[in-house]
């Protein structure tokens, strides 16, 4: 687990936030020898102070930046929520970037995502890309299938008289993430979990003392080329956060590197992720 303090957390946020951009714009097939259709499924315990005993447990799918797009096709989605049924979720974790570039692409995506099996829930949070091409278009989707959007807003898990609070903000690069207002109504002892799409969130989650953040956004990189940076770092040098743990204070975030693609149809020694979080009552910081 990394810190904030091992590097400038300004520097970290420039990083991140890059990726947001496009650098270039190239159309070519997908040479199958670079191209890694191999989806890691990470395992991680998360230990939160408060956490209901009836949620000690409690498994979490996370998925993000699906991108479902020319360089991403329906298929390739349906393998993703596949694998994702696979780990048996209690909850389902959606942090953004469902699509890239295109509307015509939020009907499907949505169509496949309704298949996401979870005992208690899919919640998901918009990301930069949904945003920009129709973020209501995207929330309506999402919502219309059975799957709760958390624009600055919480969402109440009941479970064997207990009650778990999911909080989650809109796009961080849009201006438009409102911790406070999604952490409104939660009870003072409750665990603060918030999904969120970009990182650069971390400063605020801190500030608000919120205990747990999913994110995803940067890709981890999603091309790694020996000797060079990878594609998301090409302006800023900090790859330390680009995927992986993250505190800060209170705060533990962990980045995923995502499942699809941007930019470039290719992910170069950087696998996609399906993190699979599982919910501890501790006041021990996260385990692998
Ligand atoms: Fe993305």
């Amino acid at each position: 687990m990394q810190t904030l303090n091992t590097v400038s957390r300004r520097a970290f946020l420039k990083s991140a936030s890059s990726f947001s951009l496009p650098l270039f714009s190239i159309e070519f097939q997908t040479p199958r020898f670079i191209t890694n259709r191999e989806i890691e499924v990470t395992r991680h315990s998360v230990g939160l102070r408060n956490l209901p005993p009836a949620f000690d447990g409690f498994r979490v799918v996370h998925l993000s930046d699906i991108h479902h797009s020319k360089y991403v096709s329906f298929n390739a989605v349906y393998r993703m929520v596949a694998l994702a049924n696979r780990q048996r979720a209690d909850l389902v974790f959606l942090t953004g970037d469902y699509v890239t570039w295109s509307k015509k692409y939020i009907t499907p995506m949505a169509e496949a995502l309704r298949d996401l099996k979870a005992r208690h829930g899919v919640f998901g949070v918009l990301g930069n890309h949904d945003t920009r091409v129709d973020g209501d278009a995207v929330t309506r989707a999402l919502r219309k299938v059975g799957i709760q959007v958390l624009r600055n807003a919480s969402a109440r898990v009941d479970y064997r008289g207990q009650s778990l609070w999911l909080s989650g903000v809109d796009e961080y690069s849009y201006g438009q993430s409102d911790v406070a207002k999604a952490l409104h109504g939660l009870p003072s002892t409750a665990p603060r979990i918030l999904l969120a799409h970009n990182p650069e969130i971390i400063a605020l989650a801190t500030e608000y003392q919120v205990d747990f953040v999913a994110a995803g956004h940067t890709h981890g990189g999603q091309v790694k080329l020996p000797g060079l940076k990878s594609l998301n770092s090409i302006t800023q040098p900090n790859q330390e956060f680009l995927e992986g743990f993250v505190s800060a204070g209170r705060t533990q975030m962990y980045i995923s590197r995502g499942l699809g693609k941007v930019v470039v149809p290719l992910r170069i020694k950087c696998p996609a992720e399906i993190p699979v979080y599982t919910l501890r009552s501790s006041s021990a910081r996260i385990g692998l």
